[in-house]
C-alpha cells in the first residue's frame, strides 16, 4: 500500500471522529435496523485482566453487548475471543459500531482485520538438493545444546507434512511436560499425526473466507508446501538421503537449525499462502498459553504486532521475516522493536558451473543445469557459439538456435525473451551475465531443463572476446557441481529481501539480522525442494534461537536478540565486505542486513548483551502499539523517540542538534573483562562515546554508557552508516549505527 493511499484512510477516520457526536444519534437509530455493512474487526484490550479465560471471554460478549444492545446481536456478530496470551476478539462490526467501539475504555485499538502472504518467492521441484553447510550452526554449538531437544519452536504458516523424513522422532525423549497444546484431529490428520517431533498441531479457520479451504484441508495437514520447508529448516530431522538423490550436484545432509528441537504447528495460512490475521493472532494468543519457546513467522506482517509484545513479555522470541519486497529503501514493514527481524543472504557460488570454449580456455559459471540422462537434447558436448549483445525476441528473431549455445550480454530485462528463444527453437543453452538476478531457480525455471548459466562481467568479455576471435567458435557446458567452505564468495543480501528504514518508525532498525534464504533446501511432502525467500531466512533464525536458549535458559528475548546481532558477520572469512544485491551490486548496509550475516557460534558467547525489560517498550509505544489512530487517552508528549530503547543498534532519522543516546550492556562473559569502544562514525556525524572504557568485575556487571551524536554539516542529507564495537582480546560486540542529518524542524 502506498503512503498515499494510507493517509487518505487516516484522513477518513479523523474524519469519522470529528463527526462523530453528530452523528451519534443517528447511528443509535439506525443501529437497531442493522443499518451498513459488516466487516471483520480485531478489537485489542491488552494484557488478559481476568483469571480464568471463560471470565474473559463473558466480558468481551459483555462489551460487545453494550455496544449492541443486544445479547443475540452479541452472539451473532462474536467471531473470536483471544483469551490467553492477551485480550481482545474479531467480530462482524459496520464502520460506525467499530469507531464507537474503539472508544469504550479498555479497548486499545479496533482495526479492520487484514490479510499477510507467505514470503516464498519462487519454488523449484527438484528433488534432493542440499543447500550449503557452512551456514548451518556448527557441530559443538548443537552438542553443546542438545541439539535444541529441549526447546518448542511454534511455526505460524500453512501446516506441515508429518510422514516428512525431517520430522521424524525417532530417538527423542518424551514430550516436555511444560507443553499445554493440543493435537487437534481433521479428515487427513490423525491424533497419530503428532508425535515426539511435532508435539502439538492446531489450525485456525477463524475469519477466513470459504473459498480458500478450496485445495486443502480443515485440519493441521500443510497443502502449500510452505509450512512444511519452514518448519523442516528451523527444526527438521536430519535426512542423509535428501542430498545423495540430486544428479549429484550437491553432497551433504538436509537438517533444520535445531535438528531437534520440538515443532509445534499453528496453520493460520492456507493453500494459496494467505494469512488471516484473525487466524493468525489466534494461534500466538494459543502459541503464548501453550509454552512455545521460540515462535517463527514466516509471513509479511505490517506495523507493530502487539501480539508479538505479549509473546516477549512472556519470554518467547518471536522471528519474522523482513519481507520480498525488493531492495528499493522503505520496502519494510515490520517496524516492531520486540521482534528479530530477518532479511536474506544468497551464497551464489555454490553450484559452480564450467563452460569449456573451443581453445580450451575454461570459465567458471553457475547453474542448476545437470545432466538430464535421458534428455533428446544438449548432452553437454562442444556445440556452436552465438555472442550477443543484446536478446530481445526482435534481436533473436530469425536466428538459427539448433543446438546452439547463446551467450547474452543481459543489459536490460531480455534475459526470459532470450531463454523463451531458445526453449522453442531448440537451442542447447544460454550464458547470461545479469545484473540484478540473484536466484538461480528463478533462471532454472524460466530455462526449463536447458543447460542456463550465470557468469560474471569480466568472464562475459572473455567469452564474446574468444566469439568475435574464433572462425568456429565453440562451447560446451558441463553439469553443475557444488563447492562449500571457503571457495564460497561472501554472502549477499538477496535483491528481494526488503530494505530499511521503515517509514513509520525510522528511529528502529530494521532488519535486524540477515539469514540464508535463498536456494534453501528443505522437506516438501515426501520429498525435498529448494524455496528462496525471507520466508526460508526467518526459520535459519528460529533454530539458532532454539539452540542459544539451551545454553542460556534465563536470557530475554531481547538478550538473544542482541547476541545475534552484535556478533553477526559483515566481511566474510577474508575480510571481503558483505554485499547487497539490488539493481547494482554494493556494499551492504544496515538497511540490508541490520547487524550483519548470522553468526551463529559467536552469538553462543556474545561477551555484552543489551537486554530489554518488555515493559520498556510501552514508554515509546504508548501511542503506537496495535492502533495507527491517537486515542484521546494517549499524552504524546511523554512518548520518547524509539532511539533510546536498549537496542542493539541506534537509529537517528533527524538529527538536527547534538543529541545524546544512552545503552546499557551486561557481561555475560568472564567476570572480569575490560572492553574498549571502537567507533566507526557515520559519515557527516561526529560521534563521541563515553566512557571510552568499560570495566566489569564481580560487583559490576551492568554498565550503563552514551553516545553523543553531533551533525557536522547543516544540510539534510542522506542517511550514512557507522557502528559502535566494544573489544577485548576475546570479544567484539558491535552495534551498527544509522543517522541522517536534517534541518527542517518538523
Ligand atoms: C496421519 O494420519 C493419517 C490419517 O489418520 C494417516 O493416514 C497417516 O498415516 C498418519 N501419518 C503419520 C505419520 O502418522
Ligand atoms: C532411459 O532410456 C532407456 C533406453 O531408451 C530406457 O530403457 C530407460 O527406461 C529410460 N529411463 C528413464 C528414466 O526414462
Ligand atoms: C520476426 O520477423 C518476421 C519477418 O520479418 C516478422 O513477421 C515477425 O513479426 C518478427 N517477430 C518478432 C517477434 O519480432
Ligand atoms: C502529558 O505529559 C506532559 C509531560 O509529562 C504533562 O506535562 C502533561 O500534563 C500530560 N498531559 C496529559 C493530558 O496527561
Amino acid at each position: 500500500m502506498g503512503s498515499s493511499s494510507s493517509s487518505s484512510q487516516h484522513a477518513r477516520q479523523v474524519a469519522a471522529w470529528v463527526l462523530l457526536p453528530l452523528l451519534c444519534f443517528s447511528m443509535l437509530l439506525s443501529r437497531a435496523h442493522g443499518g451498513g455493512s459488516r466487516k471483520l474487526y480485531i478489537a485489542y484490550l491488552g494484557d488478559v485482566k481476568h483469571g480464568h479465560p471463560d471470565e474473559v471471554v463473558a466480558s468481551h460478549h459483555d462489551m460487545l453487548t453494550t455496544l449492541l444492545q443486544s445479547k443475540e446481536d452479541s452472539s451473532a456478530s462474536m467471531v473470536y475471543n483471544y483469551k490467553h496470551g492477551f485480550s481482545g476478539f474479531a467480530a462482524m462490526l459496520t464502520v460506525d459500531q467499530a469507531t464507537r467501539l474503539a472508544e469504550f475504555p479498555g479497548v486499545i485499538s479496533v482495526e479492520p482485520s487484514k490479510t499477510y502472504k507467505t514470503t516464498t518467492t519462487r519454488s523449484w521441484d527438484f528433488l534432493g538438493l542440499n543447500y550449503p553447510s557452512s551456514h548451518t550452526p556448527a557441530s559443538e554449538l548443537l552438542q553443546a545444546s542438545n541439539y535444541g531437544e529441549n526447546i518448542i519452536i511454534g511455526m505460524v504458516d500453512t501446516g506441515v507434512w508429518p510422514e516428512s523424513r525431517s520430522f521424524s522422532d525417532q530417538g527423542y525423549g518424551p514430550v516436555p511436560s511444560r507443553w499445554k497444546g493440543k493435537c487437534q484431529v481433521g479428515p487427513d490428520w490423525g491424533s497419530n499425526n503428532c508425535s515426539r517431533k511435532v508435539i502439538g498441531a492446531q489450525f485456525y479457520t477463524v475469519g477466513v473466507p470459504e473459498e480458500y479451504f478450496k485445495g486443502d484441508s480443515l485440519s493441521p495437514r500443510d497443502h502449500n508446501n510452505h509450512g512444511t520447508h519452514t518448519a523442516s529448516i528451523a527444526a527438521g530431522s536430519a535426512v542423509e538421503e535428501a542430498a545423495a538423490s540430486f544428479h549429484g550436484i550437491a553432497a551433504g545432509v538436509a537438517r533444520g537449525g535445531a535438528p531437534h528441537a520440538r515443532l509445534a504447528v499453528y496453520k493460520s495460512c492456507w493453500s494459496d499462502g494467505s494469512c488471516f490475521e484473525t487466524a493468525v493472532l489466534a494461534a500466538i494468543d494459543d502459541a503464548i498459553h501453550d509454552g512455545v519457546d521460540v515462535l517463527s513467522l514466516s509471513l509479511e506482517m505490517s506495523e507493530n504486532s502487539f501480539a508479538a509484545l505479549h509473546a516477549v513479555k512472556k519470554g518467547i522470541v518471536v522471528v519474522h521475516t523482513a519481507g520480498n519486497k525488493g531492495y528499493l529503501m522503505q520496502t519494510i514493514k515490520d517496524t516492531s522493536p520486540w521482534v528479530i527481524t530477518v532479511a536474506a543472504t544468497s551464497n551464489d557460488r555454490s553450484f559452480p558451473t564450467v563452460i569449456t570454449l573451443g581453445n580450451k580456455q575454461q570459465i567458471v559459471g553457475q547453474s542448476l543445469y545437470y545432466q538430464v540422462k535421458n534428455s533428446s537434447s544438449y548432452r553437454g558436448d562442444f556445440t556452436n557459439l552465438i555472442c550477443m549483445p543484446s536478446c530481445t525476441a526482435e534481436d533473436l528473431n530469425g536466428t538459427d538456435m539448433k543446438g546452439v549455445i547463446l551467450f547474452c550480454n543481459d543489459k536490460g530485462a531480455t534475459f526470459l525473451q532470450a531463454a523463451q528463444y531458445i526453449v522453442d527453437n531448440g537451442g542447447s543453452g544460454l550464458i547470461v551475465s545479469p545484473t540484478i538476478v540473484d536466484d538461480l531457480f528463478n533462471i532454472a525455471e524460466a530455462c526449463q531443463g536447458i543447460a542456463c548459466v550465470v557468469v560474471d562481467i569480466a568472464d562475459a568479455d572473455k567469452i564474446c572476446q574468444y566469439y568475435d576471435d574464433s572462425s568456429s567458435p565453440l562451447a560446451k557446458i558441463e553439469p553443475a557441481c557444488t563447492v562449500t567452505g571457503n571457495e564460497i564468495l561472501a554472502p549477499k543480501v538477496a535483491s528481494f529481501s526488503s530494505r530499511g528504514p521503515s517509514v513509520t518508525y525510522p528511529a528502529i532498525l530494521k532488519p535486524d539480522i540477515a539469514a540464508p534464504g535463498v536456494n534453501i533446501l528443505a522437506a516438501k511432502k515426501d520429498s525435498y525442494a529448494v524455496l528462496s525467500g525471507t520466508s526460508q531466512a526467518a526459520p535459519h533464525v528460529a533454530g539458532i534461537v532454539a539452540l542459544l536458549k539451551v545454553l542460556h535458559l534465563d536470557w530475554s528475548p531481547a538478550a538473544l536478540k542482541s547476541a545475534i546481532v552484535t556478533t553477526a558477520h559483515v566481511t566474510d572469512e577474508r575480510g571481503m565486505p558483505i554485499l547487497a544485491q539490488g539493481s547494482s551490486l554494493k556494499i551492504a548496509d544496515p538497511f540490508d542486513y541490520g547487524g550483519g550475516n548470522i553468526n551463529p557460534y559467536g552469538a553462543a558467547h556474545p561477551g555484552l548483551i543489551y537486554d530489554i525489560d518488555p515493559s520498556d517498550y510501552s514508554k515509546f509505544f504508548k501511542c503506537a502499539i496495535g492502533t495507527k489512530r491517537t486515542p484521546v487517552t494517549c499524552n504524546t508528549t511523554t512518548t520518547l523517540p524509539a532511539y533510546y530503547i536498549n537496542l542493539p543498534s541506534i537509529s537517528v532519522p533527524d538529527l538536527r542538534h547534538p543529541i545524546t543516546v544512552y545503552r546499557t550492556v551486561t557481561n555475560v562473559g568472564e567476570v572480569n573483562s575490560v572492553y574498549h569502544a571502537a567507533v566507526q562514525s557515520p559519515m557527516g556525524v561526529k560521534m563521541k562515546v563515553f566512557p571510552p572504557v568499560l570495566i566489569f568485575d564481580a560487583a559490576n556487571k551492568v554498565q550503563t554508557y552514551q553516545v553523543k551524536l553531533s551533525p557536522m554539516w547543516k544540510l539534510h542529507g542522506d542517511y550514512t552508516f557507522g557502528s559502535l564495537t566494544w573489544h577485548n582480546d576475546q570479544k567484539a560486540v558491535r552495534i551498527p549505527v544509522v543517522a541522517r542529518i536534517t534541518i527542517q524542524e518538523i
